[in-house]
């Protein structure tokens, strides 16, 4: 017989017992967290953090996260109790912690409704499932050949590719937004973002969807995505896509006040969760939208929450820490609203500082970054392609120990052939700023960005 198949919530286990919250006793942190009487200190906070590499300075939170050690154990523990009786675990435990899951991301994200909330695997996943249903429709005759879908440039690359593969193969137009960088307000964006609208809409097309990042990775600004998304409602855009995946932990996020139809999170990179865990929050009036997990089990077709909470046989631990990432934001003073807080305090002032000793400029002003911020580097570097960009960040790794993202931003045509074309910022590192990091992270930074200055270092030494 198939071990879970439901046939044994006949005989009194039922795996989507999703009333009981309360799970078992021997589930890991089965007790309501409260806010420590004694906020963390700088000691716990390294202690959480000592399994990172000493060596390395690592201001990249934002393509990885972090996970520290009390939730990575209480993952263990998960684990452990998987491995201990997976029959046990998986008729009485796994659903009600899942819901517990779930129930807390609705708690922190002001979702009416706990079935708005999925949980997956990471951003990736939740854009496959959003654009799957999209390209079902072009499909299945609901949307029209050459019906547009609408992205900004700046879309993360899988994310492209996945509007590519389930938009443009379908029969979908897909209109790029083109953002300015440098950027300094969100009417610029704003701006653009209306103008591609129009060019959707341009011939009676009918703009099917709108992807919309909430944070952009690279570079990295934050966009005003409930003003946009107030007007793709005025537009007529039939469905709304927030790619938030930097955003929970980071900045604030209040789905209702967005009001988009979907909003993703990943969970594991300003959350603490351990990799890998996404939330996919679907509005409740959009129950009947034919939304499905791409991987399906037999769960298929009783709704998005129930599907993505079994997958198959597999380990499910990452999702069901949040609660011990709860206890762990308790330690803290004004929980993780005073940490993005003190994060953004300190990446500005981190940024501020090397644009300074580099005399080159922040990629966006303070109110449009986040916990991360783009910084120019010294033009006399040479980052003149991706390439370039991709060569300098392996050789800040491997020759100074410091693990940060750069980014190339091509000039515009005029600006190549102005007089001060040799000063031009084309190089822009993306830092991060994470409980864990000290200002010795950036000055490690700093120090590697002025040494290869001095030694007339440029990015053609490493070209192959
Ligand atoms: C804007 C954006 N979308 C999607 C993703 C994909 O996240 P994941 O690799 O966890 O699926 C990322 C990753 O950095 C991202 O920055």
């Amino acid at each position: 017989m198939d071990p879970h198949s439901d046939d044994h919530a006949e005989n009194g286990c039922n795996p989507d017992a999703e009333s009981d919250a309360d799970a078992d006793a021997d589930a890991p942190c089965a007790k309501k967290a409260k806010p420590s009487p004694f906020p963390i200190t700088g000691a716990e906070i390294r202690l959480e953090f000592a399994h990172h590499d000493p060596a390395v300075a690592r201001i990249n939170n934002g393509s990885f996260g972090s996970c520290p050690s009390s939730v990575s154990d209480a993952q263990s523990q998960w684990q452990l109790l998987f491995l201990r009786q997976p029959d046990h675990f998986y008729f009485n435990l796994l659903q009600p912690a899942l819901l517990r899951s779930r129930l807390l991301v609705k708690e922190l994200i002001n979702a009416d409704d706990v079935d708005e909330i999925s949980l997956v695997d990471n951003a990736t996943t939740a854009a496959a499932i959003v654009l799957q249903q999209i390209s079902r429709a072009f499909f299945e005759g609901s949307f029209s050949k050459g019906d547009a879908v609408v992205m900004l440039h700046y879309a993360y690359g899988s994310v492209k590719k996945s509007i590519h593969a389930y938009v443009t193969r379908a029969g979908g137009h897909v209109i790029e937004v083109p953002l300015p960088f440098p950027v300094t307000s969100d009417e610029e964006i704003v701006h653009e973002f209306r103008k591609a609208l129009a060019a959707g809409k341009a011939n009676g097309r009918r703009v099917r969807l709108a992807v919309i990042d909430h944070i952009t990775s690279m570079p990295s600004v934050v966009i005003p995505v409930k003003e946009l998304t107030r007007i793709c409602r005025e537009e007529g855009v039939d469905q709304v896509f927030i790619d938030a995946a930097h955003a929970i932990g980071n900045v604030e996020v209040d789905v209702k006040d967005i009001a988009a139809d979907f909003y993703t999170s990943n969970l594991h990179k300003w959350f603490f969760c351990p990799p890998a865990v996404a939330f996919l929050y679907s509005r409740k009036c959009l129950a009947s939208t034919d939304l499905h997990h791409p991987v399906v089990s037999d769960r298929y077709g009783r709704g998005l929450p129930v599907e993505s909470g079994w997958i198959g046989t597999r380990d499910y631990s990452a999702q069901l820490v949040i609660p011990s990432v709860i206890e762990f934001l308790d330690r803290f003073d004004s929980g993780i609203a005073g940490i993005r807080k003190q994060n953004h305090e300190k990446v500005v002032e981190m940024g501020k500082m090397l644009a300074e000793e580099w005399k080159t400029c922040l990629g966006s002003p303070p109110e449009m970054s986040s916990s991360m911020i783009m910084v120019g580097l010294p033009a006399s570097l040479g980052i003149l392609s991706n390439e370039d960009a991709l060569n300098i960040r392996s050789h800040l790794r491997d020759k100074f120990g410091v693990e940060v993202p750069i980014y190339y931003n091509p000039p515009k045509e005029m600006e190549w052939e102005g007089e001060n074309s040799g000063s031009l910022v084309t190089g822009y590192a993306r830092i991060s700023h994470q409980v864990y990091n000290v200002e010795e992270d950036y000055h490690r930074l700093r120090d590697a960005i002025n040494k290869l200055v001095k030694d007339g270092f440029t990015c053609r030494m490493l070209s192959s």
